[in-house]
């Protein structure tokens, strides 16, 4: 079947009102030429309301780069629920973003209730999975991703997933420079599609896969050819209206 490219920028925790105002403005310019593609950004949380209405009216979508795994309003100082994402205009949600499972104690079994929570609230989880360099030179890199995903599908009935999107990002190709050749990226993104569609043989057919970890204008075309690759999740790329418009570029001219 044919999916619908999603192309996805993860601001992390960069930027200003001022740098977002200038780099929000150059994506909405250059939407128009890209109109298959779904165009997604994911600023820090504080500048999401700003953002919605500086690109208001102009096909940009709207993520946040986490969501608390709670469901429900509660005393969670310093989270952020999933239905307050939704009310200040995101459609999508980043869960499980490798730094996130390094750095912020997003265990397994947390970015699988968090998955959960995206879907109570209604947003679009974009789940990350990957392996470390040590997991891929262990020769381990699909037992972690299979691990990673069971346990999503442990909590999550599979006919809840249809609006799921997986994301692809080796640790090790982060913000690195390091990109997984196509071939490398194809194959774990084949394994990704069987993984699912042995679950759920249509669910396997429509899930869109991303491919992130230094994404940049002139690596995009060919990793977007890749059969099972369905668009990307932009980090260093995304801070730059121009480069970001060049990879939703990439994503358009795709069959
Ligand atoms: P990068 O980041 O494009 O800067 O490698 C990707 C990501 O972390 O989502």
């Amino acid at each position: 079947m044919s999916r619908q490219y999603l192309v996805a920028g993860n601001w992390k925790m960069f930027g200003n009102m001022a740098s977002n105002q200038v780099l929000v403005e150059g994506m909405c310019a250059g939407l128009d030429a890209v109109p298959k593609v779904q165009v997604l950004v994911c600023p820090p949380a504080t500048y999401l309301t700003a953002i919605q209405q500086a690109a208001r009216g102009s096909g940009l979508l709207l993520g946040a780069q986490n969501l608390a795994a709670q469901e429900k309003e509660g005393a969670f100082t310093g989270e952020i629920l999933g239905s307050m994402l939704k009310d200040v205009g995101c459609s999508h949600v980043i869960v499980g973003h490798s730094e996130r499972r390094a750095l912020f104690g997003d265990t397994d079994a947390v970015v699988a209730q968090k998955v959960h929570a995206a879907l109570a609230a209604g947003l679009v989880p974009i789940l990350c999975v990957g392996e470390t360099l040590a997991e891929r030179e262990a020769d381990a890199t699909e037992a972690v991703i299979a691990r990673q995903i069971d346990a999503v599908l442990a909590v999550n009935p599979v006919a809840s997933l249809a609006a799921l999107v997986i994301a692809y990002e080796p640790v090790w190709a982060i913000g690195t420079g390091k990109t997984a050749s196509p071939e490398q990226a194809q194959n774990v993104h084949a394994f990704i599609r069987a993984r699912i569609a042995a679950v759920d043989a249509k669910l396997g057919d429509s899930l869109r896969i991303l491919y992130g970890g230094s994404v940049k204008p002139d690596n995009a075309a060919s990793i977007f050819a890749q059969t099972d690759v369905d668009g990307g999740l932009i980090g260093g790329a995304s801070l730059k209206a121009a480069d970001f418009l060049a990879i939703c570029a990439a994503a358009q001219s795709q069959g």
